[in-house]
C-alpha cells in the first residue's frame, strides 16, 4: 500500500444517494472523488417511482429535463389495477401518481415539476454524466474496505478490484451511500432500529410485449391477486412496467424462513405464465434476483466526519415508491452544508442537523412504506382469500361477487373500499411534499406550530413557517413564467421580499455570504400577476423569508422591518444561529 490520495468529501457508492451527492458537490465545486464497487451503474429498473419533491431537487441541479425525456410521463403511471392476472379478471383499480382529477390539481398546484416513472438503470446515468462533467472523479470497481478518522480528516481503505491493490484516500468528510448492506453505516457504528429481513422478494426482469392487456388501463403497477401471492413479498404479485409495454419487472414473494426458491429461468417463466395468464405472449427472462423486505432505519445518519444517506440509514420496502427519492433528498440535504463548512461559511455544527432533520424522515417513510404492505391484506379479506386455501376456492370466491345476492353486494363494497384505501399507498401526496426540518438550521418565529388540518400523508399543505419548504407560486419576470421555487437553491441563500421590503434587501446586501435577494411584487423584478403568492407567503408584502440553498425556510418576519439596521441584526443573527456560528 504506498499511494495516498487526498480530497475534501469521499462519496462510497454511485446509486441514487451517491450519484446525487456528487451532483450536488460537482455543482457546487466542492472536490470530491466516488468510489464504486462494481464496473457499471445499476443494471436492473429496481427503484423508480420520480416525486416531485425529487424533481424539484434534480430541476435545481439542472437535470430536470434530462429526466423527463427519457422517464415514462405522469399520465401513464396512473391506473394500479387489481385483477386475478394480466389476462383474468379485473377486480378493480385505483387512479394513482396524481392521476385522480382532484390530486392531478393538488400536483399542479403544489409544485413545478411533474413526477414520472424513471427506472434506476436510467436515472444513474443522468446524474453521473452530469456530476463527472462537472468534476466528479469517479473510480469505478472500486470498494471501500475501511475507514480510521482522527480530529481532521478520514482515512478510507479501498480495493481496486481491476488491479486488486488496496489504497488509501484521505477525505475531510466521508459519505456513506453504499445502500442497504452499507459498511460505511457499520464501520461508523450508526445505531439501527428496527429489522432486516421481515420477508421474502424475487424481482423477474423480462421483456414481452403485453400491450393488449395494459395500453387501455396505462399503468406502473398492476396487481395481481392469486393464490400464493401472500406469502412473504410485498403483499400480492406485482406486475411493473419499465418501458410501456414491453419491458416488465414482477415482485413474487417467497417464503424467507425456507429461504429464495432456486432461480432458474423454468422458475422465473412460471411466475411470469401465472401473473400474466397468456401463455401464449413470448416471453424474454432477462434476469431474476432474490431480496429481503426490511424495516430498518437509523436512528443517527452521522458518526464525526462520517455521514451516511440513502438506504444505508433508511431500509423499507418499495411500497409508495420512496427508496431513490428519499435518498436523493438526503443528499441534497446533506451537500451544502458541507459545502459551507467546507469553504469556512458555516461552523461545522451545522453538520448536526443533518441527522436532526433527515432522520425523522427516514422513520416516518420506513413506517410508512411497511404499512402499505399491512393495507393490501383487506382487499383478500373481501374476498376471503386470506386464510389457507385450495386456488379454487379463492377463484370461487372472486366469481361470487358476481351474484345477485345481499351478500355479493356486501362483498363487492368491501372489495371496492379496501382497493380505494390503498390511496395511502398510490397517491399519498403529503408523504411526498409535507416533509417539515425542526433543528439548529432553522430559526423559529414565535408562530404556533399550526400541524396539518388535513390528512398529512394524502394532502400537500404548503407553508412558509420555518422549517417548510418554500410554497411553490407561478410568479413572472417580464415576459418570463417561473415559479418562486427557481428563485432559489442554487448552492446560496435567497431572500424575498416585497414591497416596502428595502431595508431587508439592504440588509442581505450586506452580510458577508452571498445571498441572492427576490423582490416580488408589481413594477418590481418579479411580478405575481394571479395573486398566488401573496396568498400563499404567509407574511406581508414588506415581511422576508430567508430561504436556504435546499429551498426551505430557515427564517421568516412576517412584517416590515422598522428600518435597515433592525433588518440587518435580525438577519446577522438568523444567520450566525442557520450557520452554527452562534
Ligand atoms: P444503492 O443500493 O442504490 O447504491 C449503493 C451503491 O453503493 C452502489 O453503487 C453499490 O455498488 C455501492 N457499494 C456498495 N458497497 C460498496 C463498497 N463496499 N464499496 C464501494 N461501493 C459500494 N426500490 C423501489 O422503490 N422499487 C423497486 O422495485 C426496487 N427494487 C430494487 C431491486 C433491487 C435488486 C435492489 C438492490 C433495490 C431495489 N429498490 C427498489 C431499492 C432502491 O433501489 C433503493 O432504495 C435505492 O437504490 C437506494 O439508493 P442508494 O444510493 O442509497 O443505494
Amino acid at each position: 500500500m504506498s499511494t495516498v490520495v487526498e480530497t475534501d468529501v469521499l462519496i462510497v457508492g454511485s446509486g441514487p444517494a451517491g450519484a446525487s451527492a456528487a451532483l450536488a458537490l460537482s455543482t457546487y465545486g466542492v472536490p470530491h472523488i466516488v468510489v464504486t464497487r462494481y464496473a457499471s451503474l445499476a443494471d436492473t429498473p429496481r427503484a423508480h417511482i420520480t416525486n416531485q419533491r425529487t424533481m424539484e431537487v434534480l430541476r435545481d441541479l439542472g437535470v430536470e429535463q434530462d429526466v423527463v425525456a427519457q422517464a415514462t410521463p405522469q399520465h401513464l403511471m396512473g391506473d394500479t389495477t387489481f385483477c386475478t392476472s394480466l389476462a383474468g379478471e379485473e377486480l378493480g383499480r385505483v387512479r394513482s401518481w396524481g392521476n385522480d382529477s382532484l390530486v392531478q390539481a393538488a400536483h399542479d398546484l403544489a409544485s413545478p415539476t411533474r413526477m414520472c416513472d424513471m427506472p434506476q438503470h436510467l436515472m444513474e446515468p443522468v446524474l453521473v454524466d452530469a456530476a463527472v462533467a462537472r468534476g466528479t472523479r469517479l473510480r469505478f470497481q472500486t470498494e471501500y474496505l475501511s475507514h480510521t478518522q482522527d480530529t481532521d480528516g478520514v482515512t478510507a481503505t479501498v480495493r481496486d478490484r481491476l488491479r486488486g491493490d488496496t489504497y488509501e484516500i484521505r477525505a475531510k468528510y466521508l459519505i456513506g451511500a453504499d445502500g442497504g448492506r452499507s459498511k460505511v453505516a457499520e464501520d461508523a457504528g450508526l445505531a439501527m432500529g428496527g429489522q432486516m429481513g421481515v420477508a421474502g422478494s424475487i424481482n423477474i426482469v423480462f421483456d414481452a410485449d403485453l400491450t393488449k392487456y395494459t395500453a387501455h388501463r396505462p399503468s406502473t403497477l398492476y396487481w395481481v391477486l392469486a393464490p400464493g401471492a401472500t406469502v412473504g413479498g410485498i403483499g400480492a404479485g406485482l406486475v411493473r412496467c419499465v418501458r410501456p409495454w414491453n419491458e416488465w419487472l414482477i415482485v413474487w414473494g417467497y417464503d424467507v424462513s425456507a429461504g429464495a426458491p432456486d432461480l432458474t429461468t423454468e422458475y422465473a417463466e412460471s411466475v411470469v405464465r401465472k401473473l400474466v395468464g397468456d401463455d401464449d405472449i413470448p416471453v424474454t427472462i432477462k434476469s431474476s434476483s432474490a431480496w429481503t423486505v426490511n424495516e430498518m432505519y437509523a436512528e443517527t445518519y452521522a458518526n464525526g466526519r462520517v455521514f451516511c444517506a440513502g438506504d444505508a440509514t433508511h431500509r423499507h420496502p418499495p411500497s409508495n415508491g420512496l427508496g431513490s427519492n428519499t435518498s436523493i433528498q438526503d443528499s441534497y440535504n446533506l451537500a451544502w452544508k458541507l459545502k459551507m463548512v467546507l469553504d469556512g461559511t458555516a461552523d461545522p455544527r451545522l453538520l448536526d442537523t443533518y441527522t436532526a432533520e433527515r432522520a425523522p424522515i427516514g422513520r416516518q417513510i420506513v413506517t410508512r412504506a411497511n404499512k402499505s404492505i399491512g393495507e393490501t391484506a383487506p382487499i383478500f379479506e373481501a374476498l376471503d382469500g386470506l386464510s389457507p386455501q385450495t386456488p379454487e376456492q379463492l377463484w370461487a370466491n372472486i366469481a361470487a361477487r358476481r351474484d345477485a345476492t345481499e351478500a355479493a353486494a356486501k362483498q363487492r363494497a368491501r372489495l371496492r373500499e379496501a382497493i380505494a384505501f390503498k390511496v395511502y399507498e398510490f397517491n399519498a401526496h403529503g408523504v411526498d411534499l409535507n416533509q417539515r426540518y425542526d433543528s439548529d438550521a432553522i430559526v423559529p418565529d414565535g408562530t404556533p406550530d399550526p400541524g396539518f388540518p388535513r390528512d398529512p400523508e394524502l394532502y400537500h399543505q404548503p407553508s412558509s413557517r420555518p422549517g417548510a419548504k418554500l410554497p411553490h407560486a407561478w410568479i413572472t419576470s417580464g415576459t418570463r413564467t417561473l415559479s418562486t421555487l427557481d428563485t432559489v437553491g442554487q448552492g446560496r441563500f435567497t431572500l424575498l421580499t416585497g414591497i416596502g421590503g428595502d431595508a431587508w434587501v439592504r440588509a442581505a446586501e450586506a452580510q458577508e455570504i452571498d445571498i441572492a435577494t427576490v423582490v416580488i411584487g408589481s413594477g418590481q423584478e418579479y411580478e405575481d400577476p394571479y395573486g398566488d403568492w401573496a396568498r400563499l407567503s404567509e407574511v406581508s408584502d414588506a415581511g422576508a423569508l430567508l430561504v436556504r440553498p435546499d429551498g426551505f425556510v430557515a427564517f421568516r418576519h412576517a412584517s416590515a422591518a422598522p428600518d435597515a439596521g433592525e433588518a440587518g441584526e435580525l438577519l446577522t443573527d438568523a444567520l450566525r444561529r442557520i450557520l452554527g456560528h452562534a
